[in-house]
């Protein structure tokens, strides 16, 4: 550990704090102290000063202050071991390895793999960039035009395209790269014959660029029928340099404009034409999560950058991905969190288009904080406002304990905000609120647990999952069986639905179960759904449904079986058992 530390003074000695900022930022001598305008706040004069002897800067304008690691960590928003790296690299000193790093082949050869991957994916890059402004191009420059996006936007993103399977392998031969790494970092694909051939091949490619710059996967656009067949988009697919849960598109754009101090928000949207359109529109402050539900490092990935960010999902996504739990997340990560809606389910790409850039902002501007939108989510399903009197009494001590547990999650500042606005909206007092507020909450060893599910009740969380989600391929005629609270509320929920001819929507997942444990959540959202696992999703959950219907008429039976003893002679029940113990 003492070696690390020295480690850090031999980096900082090596790095004059003067020099690795000029290599940023402008500087101009006043007196013995040189100044720049602040990079970490918008400001026309310069108030950043930098301090040669101190070895300090210190902005004036904002209170921004530290070393010159802790500059290059703000500037390029990075950990603390990738400033060091940088600095390291620009001093000419070898980063210290572990001692079990150094001797440890293994650790080697990846580091080596590592970089191999990222080669092939910038050299992929170069190569769809090129073929998309070549005459076999047209098709998708003209897709591309047709949707409104100009020259500059594309050439910004570097969207390319792929003509066809094998043109991407021979570039990638050429280039000295083999078909294994380049298999492995998931850009090309060997088919059952052995053959490698272009993943993405025939389609529109946008690449996914990490926050230090470097390409690390693609995503790629059909755009004919027949290729959409197979998804509409298609991803690289995992590999060590591309951990869709580790990161979010767009991320270098954001930090490119944090640098140059015009990040004000972050919008979080669904999709990459989202921010690209975004972007055109004049919003160069978008990420898109690339179709999975958001985790704790994206979190931290995007705290690192700025502290609001507005979520921007469709309805419907922002159901499937099941939005709260993603909230939540980046609320934990101290982000301040907004939510907007997008009228007549467009997403932003579509809003633009329809209503332009200005309207956008609008939107922005309309956003919900969190709690409002909890309780908005909290009236949707208890419509506490409503005409009818028993819906409204029905509603109203459901809509408190939500609304309970929702304040529980508030700091003390805003739990008493908040605590006098549920109380007028409700009409129950301050007092009782906050009596309900301090009550004993279930210990965790009393909450229901379900990680030593038996396969049944496995089974029900993920046919409710897919329920909830609307699968096509997931139907089901009456309600199961259910032990635990959770999925007794859920599928009432969802039959409620069905019985009003509605859709069952995930976003309320939070709502009807306000009482669920973290793994019961889970279970429900985080179930794959991607194209790729539509198959075995089908297949599982046809398993499940007869499960289900087993245990149902069993379930039936014991309870017959129960009445029976009751009644010893009644025919009609013994009749009835004979019919079940057929079935089973
Ligand atoms: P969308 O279908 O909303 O994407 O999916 P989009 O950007 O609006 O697409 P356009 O406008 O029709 O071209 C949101 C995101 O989910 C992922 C992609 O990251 C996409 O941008 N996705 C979607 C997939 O990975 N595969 C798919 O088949 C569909
Ligand atoms: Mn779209």
């Amino acid at each position: 550990m003492t070696d690390f530390k020295d480690f850090i003074q031999q980096v900082k000695r090596a790095n004059d704090i003067a020099d690795v900022v000029g290599s940023y930022l402008e500087l101009r001598p006043k007196g013995t102290t040189l100044f720049a305008r602040c990079p970490f706040h918008g400001e026309k004069t310069a108030s950043f000063s930098v301090n040669r002897n101190m070895q300090i800067y210190h902005c004036f304008g904002c209170g921004e202050s530290g070393d010159v690691i802790k500059f290059v960590q703000q500037y390029e928003s990075c950990t603390l071991m990738e400033a060091l790296e940088i600095l390291a690299k620009r001093a000419g000193i070898k980063m210290p390895e572990t001692r079990e790093q150094a001797q440890d082949k293994q650790y080697q050869e990846k580091k080596r793999k590592r970089d191999e991957y990222f080669a092939i994916c910038r050299d992929a890059a170069v190569f769809y960039f090129k073929n998309f402004y070549a005459p076999h191009g047209q098709v998708a420059r003209e897709y591309m035009s047709g949707r409104g996006f100009d020259d500059a936007t594309l050439k910004k993103f570097g969207i390319g395209y792929s003509p066809d399977r094998f043109s991407l392998v021979k570039f990638l031969q050429g280039k000295k790269h083999s078909d294994e790494d380049c298999v492995a970092c998931g850009v090309l694909q060997r088919g059952r014959d052995g053959t490698v051939a272009d993943a993405l091949a025939g389609r529109l490619i946008v690449p996914i660029i990490n926050v230090s710059g470097k390409v690390i996967a693609f995503g790629g656009r059909g755009l004919d029928e027949r290729t959409i067949s197979f998804g509409k988009y298609k991803n690289t697919g995992e590999s060590p340099q591309f951990i869709k849960r580790n990161n979010l598109f767009a991320l270098n754009v954001l930090k490119e404009q944090k640098q140059q101090s015009a990040l004000k928000e972050v919008v979080m949207v669904e999709g990459y034409m989202d921010v690209i359109a975004m972007y055109q529109a004049g919003y160069k402050c978008a990420v898109a999560s690339m179709g999975t539900s958001l985790t704790e490092n994206q979190a931290k990935l995007l705290s690192r950058i700025t502290d609001t960010v507005y979520i921007c999902y469709d309805g419907d996504a922002a159901g499937q991905k099941a939005t709260v739990r993603g909230l939540d997340i980046l609320d934990s990560a101290g982000i301040e969190v907004r939510v907007m809606s997008v009228p007549e389910n467009l997403d932003p790409d579509e809003y633009i288009k329809k209503y332009g850039a200005e309207a956008f902002g609008g939107l922005i501007k309309q956003a919900l904080p969190l709690p409002d939108y909890k309780l908005r989510l909290l009236e949707n399903a208890y419509p506490i406002s409503s005409d009818n009197l028993t819906v409204r009494n029905n509603a109203m001590p459901k809509y408190v304990r939500g609304a309970i547990k929702m304040l529980r999650q508030l700091d003390d500042v805003r739990q008493t905000q908040y605590l006098s606005a549920v109380s007028i909206k409700t009409g129950y007092s301050q007092e009782y609120l906050r009596r309900k507020l301090h009550e004993e909450q279930p210990s965790s060893a009393t909450e229901e647990q379900t990680d030593s599910l038996s396969p049944a009740e496995k089974a029900k969380f993920f046919v409710a999952a897919c329920l909830l989600s609307n699968q096509e391929f997931a139907t089901l005629a009456e309600k199961p069986y259910c032990e635990s609270q959770f999925l007794s509320d859920l599928y009432d929920y969802i039959f409620r639905c069905y019985d009003r001819g509605e859709k069952p929507r995930t976003d309320m997942l939070y709502t009807v179960c306000p009482n669920g444990t973290k793994q019961q959540y889970e279970d429900i959202i985080n179930v794959d759904f991607s194209p790729q696992q539509r198959q075995k999703n089908e297949l599982y959950f046809r398993q499940c449904k007869s499960a289900i219907a087993t245990e149902n008429v069993r379930q039936k039976r014991e309870q017959l079986l129960a009445r029976l003893k009751q009644n010893p002679d009644d025919r009609q029940i013994l009749e009835e058992i004979a019919r079940l113990n057929e079935k089973i």
